[in-house]
């Protein structure tokens, strides 16, 4: 494969597109950053690397459509069941704990880097099977990749994709069509989506749960300590934070402490409340 970009040229888009949303390439993934803006010139009918890089840096729209480009989107219902089981034998109690004397019942959680929607669903689909009345919960999902949103928005699933949700949740919350499954109205107005890119303030407070699974991988050291960082000040005084499980926060300085339980382990936030 002849390579589109000169040597400048994935510099200058290496360093926008970490700029932009922490992604991180290097010589190792240029051939992906290369062929993915081979289709955006491809799809603008555009020469040259210069003309892109233009369009790009002048039209907003433009350069959401190119980072969607270069985002991987991989995820499935039920990724890595000890987190689960952590969130329904550990967390849950816990917060259900902390809530008891307090007026407030809701249960925030954010599914930051959603994907398609596989994740925020699984979540919801759990707190709604165990929650206990008068508990209740909502749970936000971004992601930057619009096309992802889209698909977690409608909440369709192809047969092929539904693997890992127990028969009895896909009874209870999908509606099986002639090509897939479609998620029922009660657990599609449990999520809200939302574009969010994680650089950035997301003006969120007092959230119970984040989970941002298989993201930090994307970003070098300084972007994920940023992102973490800001998790911190999104978070309530007693609540938790689910990073991918080959993903750690070792040797980043931060506030968060490290929660071994009987299934997974997980950070918290704990600070000390009268
Ligand atoms: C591999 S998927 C992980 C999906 C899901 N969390 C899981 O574990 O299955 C990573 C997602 O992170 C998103 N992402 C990457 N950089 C981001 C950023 N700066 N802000 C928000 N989302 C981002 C990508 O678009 C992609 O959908």
């Amino acid at each position: 494969m002849v390579d589109l970009l000169t040597d400048a040229e994935f510099e200058l888009f290496r360093k926008l597109i970490y700029n932009q949303c922490g992604i991180t390439f290097s010589t190792t993934n240029r051939s992906i950053l290369d062929s993915r803006l081979k289709e955006r010139l491809r799809e603008k009918s555009l020469d040259t690397v210069k003309a892109y890089y233009d369009l790009v840096t002048s039209n907003e729209d433009e350069m959401k459509s190119m980072l969607d480009s270069v985002t991987t989107n991989l995820t499935r219902f039920f990724r890595n069941q000890p987190h689960f089981d952590t969130l329904i034998n550990y967390v849950i109690p816990h917060l259900i704990e902390e809530k008891k004397n307090s007026a407030d019942k809701t249960i925030k959680v954010w599914s930051a880097g959603c994907s398609t929607g596989e994740e925020p669903y699984t979540i919801a689909m759990i707190l709604k099977d165990i929650l206990p009345a008068p508990y209740t919960f909502q749970v936000t999902a971004s992601d930057i990749s619009l096309k992802s949103l889209m698909v977690g928005q409608q909440g369709f699933y192809p047969e092929a994709r539904i693997a890992g949700i127990p028969e009895d949740y896909l009874k209870r919350f999908f509606t099986k069509t002639d090509t897939g499954y479609q998620a029922n109205k009660d657990i599609m107005d449990k999520i809200h989506f939302d574009y969010h890119n994680l650089q950035h303030d997301s003006g969120k407070r007092n959230l119970d749960i984040i989970f941002c699974r298989n993201v930090l991988i994307y970003f070098d050291e300084a972007a994920q300590h940023s992102v973490i960082n800001r998790f911190w000040d999104y978070l309530a005084p007693h609540s938790y934070l689910f990073i991918g499980h080959s993903e750690s926060l070792f040797g980043m300085k931060t506030n968060f402490e490290f929660l071994k339980t009987d299934w997974a382990c997980i950070y918290q936030k704990n600070l000390k409340t009268n």
